[in-house]
C-alpha cells in the first residue's frame, strides 16, 4: 500500500502521463492557480495595503523550509533563484587576502561553476576537485580543504548523475581548517531529508522548481545563525535592512540572521505560489518520500541494469538522490521518443536519459517506462 499516491490528485499536470521530470519542473500542484489568484485579489482589493500581508505570507513560506530543514526561525530567506543568493555569499568574502581558497567541485550545476570561477577576478583561488564517474570524489575534496580556504561550495546531490554527497566529513573538515561550507541543495530539497542541525553546514542554496514542487521564481538561502551574523553582503538590497521601511541612508544596518540576504522588492506571487508545493512535500514528510524513491529508484536501476544500460553515479542508494540517470547507445533518441509517447522524462549530453519519479509516481508507471526504453532500443 502506497499511501503517498493519494498525493496524485493534487497535481493536475499529471494528467499528461507519467511524469518523471521532478529533478528539473515538478509538476504544479493545484493550489497554485488559486494562490497566484489570492494574490492578485488582494493587490486588487488593497493596493499598497496588501504588502502586510505579503510580508507575513513570505515569512510564512521561508518558516515552511525552516521545518523542511529543521532550522531555526529566521535562518531561511527567499530570493529569486540560487544564482542571485550563491552570488549574494560569495560577495561576503574578501579575496584578497590569505584565506583566498574557493574549493568546490567539477559537478556543479553551471550557474555554480560560472560564479565560482567570476570570483577570480577578485583574487578567489579556485579549486574545482575532479570527480570520478560523475560522483564527488570525497577523499580528494578532503584533501583540497586547508587553511587558506575560506569557503568550501559543493553540490549536495549533482544534476547529472544523482549522486549524493556525504557531507558530514566535508563539513568537519572545513570547519577544522576555519573555512564555511556552503550546500547546494537544489537537486536534494524535497526527496532528500536535510537537517541543518545534524549536518552543521554553514549555508544552504537551492530553489523550488524541482523536487519541492513549488515553481519557478523562489530561492532560498538558509545560513546558520552564529555564521549569518559575520556576513556582510556586498550584493545588499533595501529588503535587507533590519528596518526597509524606515528607508535610512547607508550604511545598511543589516537584517538579523539570513534576513540580510533579501535584496530588492520580493517576488510575492512566486513565493505564494512556491508555498504550496512545500506544504505538500511538508505534509507528506521528506522521510517517507526518501522511503518510497529509494524504493523507486532501486526498481527503475534494476530494471536499466537488466538492459545493459550504464547507470550514471553511484548504485549505492545511500549515495543516491531521487532521479536515475541511464545512458545506452541512441538514449537521447530514445528519449525524444518516449517524451512523444507521453513520458514526461529529459537528455542531458554527457549524462544520459533522466528520470526523476516522485510522491506521486506508481510503481507500474517505473515499470512502464523500463519497458518502453527496451522496446525503443530494440
Ligand atoms: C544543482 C542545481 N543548482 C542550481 C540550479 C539552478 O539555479 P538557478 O536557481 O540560478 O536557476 C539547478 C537547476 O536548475 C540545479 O540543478
Amino acid at each position: 500500500m502506497d499511501e503517498l499516491l493519494a498525493y496524485r490528485d493534487r497535481f493536475p499536470t499529471l494528467a499528461r502521463g507519467p511524469y518523471f521530470a521532478a529533478h528539473t519542473l515538478g509538476p504544479m500542484p493545484e493550489g497554485a492557480p488559486d494562490a497566484l489568484a489570492r494574490f492578485a485579489a488582494e493587490w486588487a482589493a488593497e493596493g499598497v495595503v496588501a504588502w502586510t500581508g505579503w510580508l507575513e505570507q513570505i515569512r510564512a513560506t521561508a518558516a515552511l523550509l525552516e521545518g523542511l530543514f529543521a532550522a531555526p526561525a529566521g535562518s531561511v530567506a527567499l530570493g529569486p533563484n540560487v544564482s542571485v543568493l550563491a552570488g549574494q555569499v560569495l560577495s561576503c568574502f574578501d579575496w584578497s587576502g590569505e584565506r583566498s581558497r574557493l574549493v568546490t567541485t567539477d559537478l556543479e550545476f553551471p550557474t555554480c561553476d560560472y560564479l565560482y570561477r567570476a570570483q577570480e577576478t577578485l583574487g578567489a583561488k579556485v579549486e574545482a576537485v575532479p570527480s570520478r564517474d560523475l560522483t564527488v570524489d570525497t577523499e580528494r575534496l578532503l584533501e583540497a580543504i586547508d587553511h587558506q580556504t575560506a569557503l568550501v561550495a559543493v553540490t549536495h546531490v549533482a544534476f547529472r548523475s544523482s549522486a549524493l554527497l556525504d557531507a558530514a566529513p566535508v563539513v568537519a573538515r572545513a570547519h577544522e581548517v576555519g573555512a564555511l561550507v556552503m550546500l547546494d541543495t537544489y537537486q536534494s530539497a524535497g526527496t532528500v531529508p536535510i537537517d541543518v542541525g545534524a549536518l552543521g553546514v554553514d549555508l544552504l542554496v537551492g530553489g523550488s522548481v524541482k523536487w519541492l514542487l513549488g515553481g519557478p521564481g523562489t530561492g532560498y538561502l538558509y545560513a546558520r545563525p552564529e555564521v549569518a551574523a559575520t556576513l556582510a553582503p556586498r550584493l545588499v538590497g533595501w529588503f535587507g535592512h533590519q528596518a526597509p521601511f524606515a528607508f535610512e541612508p547607508s550604511p545598511i544596518t543589516l537584517a538579523a540572521g539570513a534576513g540580510r540576504f533579501v535584496t530588492g522588492t520580493p517576488n510575492v506571487a512566486a513565493h505564494v505560489m512556491a508555498a504550496e508545493g512545500y506544504r505538500i512535500v511538508a505534509e507528506a514528510g521528506v522521510d517517507a518520500i526518501r522511503a518510497k524513491s529509494r524504493r523507486q529508484v532501486a526498481r527503475l536501476l534494476e530494471g536499466f541494469q537488466a538492459q545493459g544500460a550504464v547507470v550514471r553515479g553511484p548504485t549505492d542508494l545511500d549515495r543516491r538522490g531521487g532521479s536515475v540517470v541511464v545512458d545506452f547507445d541512441g538514449a537521447e533518441r530514445v528519449t525524444a521518443a518516449l517524451i512523444a509517447r507521453g513520458y514526461t522524462c529529459d537528455y542531458r549530453p554527457g549524462a544520459g536519459l533522466r528520470l526523476g519519479p516522485h510522491l506521486y509516481t506508481t510503481d507500474d508507471e517505473c515499470d512502464a517506462v523500463v519497458a518502453e526504453v527496451a522496446a525503443l532500443r530494440r
